[in-house]
């Protein structure tokens, strides 16, 4: 999809050839429409993962793989796996079979520095990821691309560039081991590290204009930055892009934890990789944590309305949520209780799911909802009561990160692991 049809489609609209002109309709049952820059769905419950899985090629995360995961770490899975909000993999089975021999394997993410705090949204992968370092005692790269954001925000580099240094406060607040982790910015490092831009040249040799044409919608009035951009984010993918991490190690493997929305940049990755002689990296997908207003979109930083930041106050918090959380209760508390709840469209259900581990209590509240026994204000209630002290815990955490301890993370540095 070109950049213009993007926009139209976040919008439910289409191009109708007429004449030799073209006319904008709106699509009643229109796809669903997932890339690195918007996610739509025309239906209340969101995405269809299933079918998206079948368009993406990738794979489902089954009860075999999550048993695989808690027979070789000997640790029950993490309730994102349990819940499929991670759903789809790409070559999982392959990581998990190198981690059995005892050969190394090593995790990448990423942020887009796009807003000053993240938000809820954007925590999953990196909770994710935060368990996935625990479990398996592995390495980490975090690339920030303050890059990404100058090309497709209307913003100035230092600006992309502060933005980033106050997204690495959220990122350390989850909670990484220093000694495990290396978090860069792309405009900081790339100069630093010539075996990395080493690496974006290689791949940008093996890929056509025409080729991220038809992966990002890209079109002939697209910027060259743009364009180029997507070896940037493929690069990390390689260890052979941080020698003083890997020693020179080319053949080191990686997973990549992220939501679904970034399978197009790694899609192309996997596809250069053996041309280059080198691992393709494996994949984790997650669902997306909706919009306050409904599944119909993701949470989204550039919709402050669709988000719960990072940085909200208790207050924020109650606000946003009892004043846009989309509710999938009755129309009057008489039609609530006769036809009961829909947890399936529910948006404070829906964040339960994502934040409430105690699967009993998840589970009561499922039921009690769908009988029409409790109303759309109790699930209300309970979600500002789980958010306002998770999120306040963050906020201290965050408080707290000191410009040494960025700098600690930031500073290119060989981790705790020997190759
Ligand atoms: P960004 O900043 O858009 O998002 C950061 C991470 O959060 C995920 N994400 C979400 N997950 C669940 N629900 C949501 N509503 C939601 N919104 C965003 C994204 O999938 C991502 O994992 N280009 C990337 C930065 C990047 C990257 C990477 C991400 C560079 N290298 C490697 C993942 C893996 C970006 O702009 O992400």
């Amino acid at each position: 999809m070109a950049d213009s049809d993007r926009e139209k489609a976040a919008n439910g609209m289409a191009n109708l050839s007429v004449g030799d002109g073209t006319l904008d309709v709106k699509v009643e049952e229109s796809e669903d429409f997932v890339d690195p820059w918007n996610v739509t769905s025309s239906s209340a419950k969101g995405i269809d993962y299933d079918k998206l899985i079948k368009k993406f090629g990738s794979s489902k995360i089954d009860d075999v793989l999550i048993e695989r995961f808690e027979k070789i770490t000997g640790k029950p899975a993490h309730h994102f796996l349990k819940r499929g909000i991670f759903f789809s993999h790409r070559d999982v089975h392959q990581v998990l079979n190198l981690y059995e021999q005892g050969k190394p394997f090593f995790l990448y993410t990423g942020r887009g520095p796009s807003s000053e705090a993240m938000h809820l949204g954007h925590l999953i992968p990196f909770i994710f990821t935060k368990w996935l370092q625990e479990v398996f005692d592995v390495p980490l790269v975090i690339q920030l691309t303050d890059d990404e954001k100058f090309f497709w925000k209307d913003m100035k580099l230092e600006e992309a560039q502060r933005l980033a240094y106050e997204n690495v406060k959220d990122i350390i607040a989850c909670g990484f081991d220093v000694t495990k982790t290396f978090i860069f910015s792309d405009l900081d490092f790339i100069g630093q590290c010539p075996a990395f831009y080493q690496n974006m040249v290689r791949i940008q040799r093996c890929v056509t204009f025409n080729q991220v044409k038809g992966i990002f919608g890209f079109d002939d009035s697209t910027i060259i930055g743009k364009i180029s951009f997507p070896a940037i984010q493929a690069a990390p993918s390689f260890s052979s892009s941080f020698p003083f991490i890997f020693n020179g190690k080319k053949d080191v493997h990686c997973l990549i934890p992220c939501a679904i929305d970034q399978d197009p940049y790694f899609r192309m990755t996997r596809d250069v990789a053996p041309r280059l002689g080198l691992p393709k990296p494996a994949l984790l997908h997650s669902s997306f944590f909706p919009a306050l207003q409904g599944a119909q979109t993701k949470m989204s930083a550039s919709d402050p309305n669709s988000s719960i930041f990072l940085t909200d106050t208790d207050k924020q918090i109650k606000t946003k949520i009892n004043k846009y959380a989309f509710s999938g209760g009755g129309a009057t508390i008489e039609e609530h209780k006769a036809n009961g709840g829909d947890c399936d469209v529910d948006i404070s259900y829906q964040y339960l799911r994502f934040f409430l581990e105690d699967d009993e209590r998840l589970d009561k509240i499922r039921q009690d909802y769908t009988s029409g026994e409790l109303l759309t204000g109790y699930l209300k209630k309970e979600l500002i009561e789980l958010l306002q002290p998770l999120v306040r815990a963050h906020k201290e955490r965050r408080q707290k990160i000191t410009d040494e301890q960025i700098k600690e993370f930031m500073t290119l540095r060989k981790l705790k692991f020997d190759y």
